[in-house]
């Protein structure tokens, strides 16, 4: 009797485990119309932000880009990419005919004391290893191209101030400040006789990367650390800050989604917990559902919850305790382990949370639940896209503002360039994203939106847009 008064109290405990994964089932759900209203109120988000932006929940922050490279652009560049996890410097050799000649990408991870630190330090690290870049390379390169991905206000395309950080960076004496200017003094104290000739977010250099290389492209996505998207948007539907448009027509419009918060999708317990624990929080909401930094972290605060509420981890669970232990990566190799013992989720339950000798059944558990949180990321993403085509006419409906259809009445081919980490190196991710772009779409409209990966857009683009704005432009979008 001793033993099956132990069974029973197991038993227990574990369908205490499974209300919890039932719950988060539950909560974590996106179900296509729930989407849909996403795509709607993202929509009319947009909208708003054109018109004001403290009337919006997204910026829609104008980027002073009216002209993208058009495959004619020639000579040597470099480019900065400042990201949500790392630096990149690049130099690019541009041939005619849309041709990159040459590329060279060198990349460095932030210290962490450095997202921290002050501005004068950020700014000098940069400076210093372009330096040393640039003297490995050779000192040919006719101009500079400056990716800042963080939400900036643009003065002029080679000026611009920090509204705030995002992505947990916090290096407070930055924000009000010309992040281009704060380059070109650091570049100045450092020696090197060059300056920023385009500042530009991460969605606008890989816009112009997917345009380089297909005209159609009418929009960017980030899916990385962070989560954003840029678009082609008509002069006409911008009301706001009318001193900042050129007579070129259109402009690219940054949307800053990340800080949009889809009312139609509650914010779980896990959601909140993890709130009060990030750098930004209350903020970026659709971030914080969907990109990098923190899918990994709402992974743990889960399996914290289960290891709470019974044994399934075992006794010893220590690790479930610790903020960021458990990054994005892990948990795309829990998700995509697909051999029968799933080995590769019992090592990484022990290298990284030190939980030893998992049962089958819950690496099981752990892996659906790192579905679920993969599958309410990538749906929004999705959701997120769709809103755009929805703003432009494009999606189908007549929601957005006229329909943009071809001469023969079919829906005009649509491409969407897509950067970051999490879209090109996570296939379940990619998978689930592209599947509830056709649900939400339709298999008609879906056809005719082509979503691809555009890879070191965000850098390669930032040299093509310096290479467009320092020659002699003719070139509008
Ligand atoms: C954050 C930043 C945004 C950037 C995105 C992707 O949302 O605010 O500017 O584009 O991350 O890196």
């Amino acid at each position: 009797t001793a033993m099956v008064a132990r069974r029973v109290v197991a038993w227990r405990r574990w369908l205490r485990a499974m209300a919890v994964l039932r719950d988060v089932e539950e909560s974590f759900a996106t179900p296509t119309e729930r989407l849909q209203r996403v795509v709607n109120s993202l929509a009319v988000e947009m909208f708003a932000g054109l018109a004001s932006e403290d009337a919006s929940k997204v910026r829609m922050l104008l980027t002073c880009v009216d002209s993208l490279p058009d495959g004619s652009e020639e000579g040597i560049y470099y480019a900065v990419d400042i990201g949500g996890t790392g630096f990149r410097f690049l130099k690019v050799q541009l041939g005619p005919g849309s041709t990159i000649i040459n590329q060279k990408i060198e990349r460095q991870p932030v210290k962490k004391e450095l997202m921290e630190g002050t501005s004068e330090d950020f700014f000098n690290s940069i400076a210093s290893t372009l330096k040393n870049f640039i003297e490995r390379e050779g000192d040919e390169g006719r101009a500079l191209g400056f990716t800042f991905s963080f939400p900036v206000r643009q003065f002029s395309i080679t000026s611009g101030s920090l509204i705030r950080w995002t992505k947990e960076f916090s290096i407070e004496d930055a924000i009000g400040q010309d992040v281009a200017q704060c380059l070109n003094e650091a570049l100045e104290r450092n020696g090197l006789n060059l300056k920023v000739n385009a500042l530009m977010n991460n969605t606008v250099g890989t816009l112009a990367l997917g345009h380089y290389y297909d005209e159609d492209t009418i929009a960017a996505v980030i899916i990385g650390a962070g989560t954003n998207a840029c678009y082609i948007e008509r002069n006409e539907a911008i009301t706001k800050c009318q001193c900042l448009l050129t007579n070129s027509g259109q402009t690219v419009v940054n949307v800053e989604w990340g800080s949009f918060r889809p009312p139609q999708i509650p914010l779980t317990p896990y959601d909140i917990c993890f709130y009060n624990e990030t750098t930004n929080y209350y903020d970026q909401g659709f971030e914080k559902m969907i990109s990098g930094v923190y899918l990994g972290e709402i992974a743990r605060l889960v399996f914290h919850k289960m290891a709470q509420e019974s044994d399934v981890f075992g006794t010893d669970v220590d690790g479930l305790a610790i903020p960021f232990i458990l990054s994005t990566p892990c948990l795309a190799a829990i998700r995509e382990d697909d051999s029968l013992d799933l080995k590769e989720v019992g090592s990484i339950l022990e290298e990284q949370l030190k939980i030893h000798n998992v049962p089958l059944k819950t690496r099981r558990l752990v892996q659906r639940v790192c579905d679920i949180i993969t599958q309410r990321a990538a749906r929004l993403a999705a959701a997120g896209i769709v809103a755009i085509l929805q703003k432009l006419g494009r999606d189908g409906t007549l929601c957005g503002t006229t329909r943009v259809r071809s001469m023969t009445g079919v829906p005009k081919r649509s491409a969407i360039a897509i950067d970051g980490c999490l879209y090109q190196e996570y296939s379940v991710f990619r998978e689930y994203l592209n599947e509830a772009v056709l649900e939400i779409l339709g298999e008609e409209i879906a056809a005719t939106v082509v979503l691809k990966v555009v890879e070191e857009g965000s850098g390669m683009g930032a040299a093509l847009i310096a290479a467009t704005y320092s020659s002699t432009r003719n070139n509008s979008i």
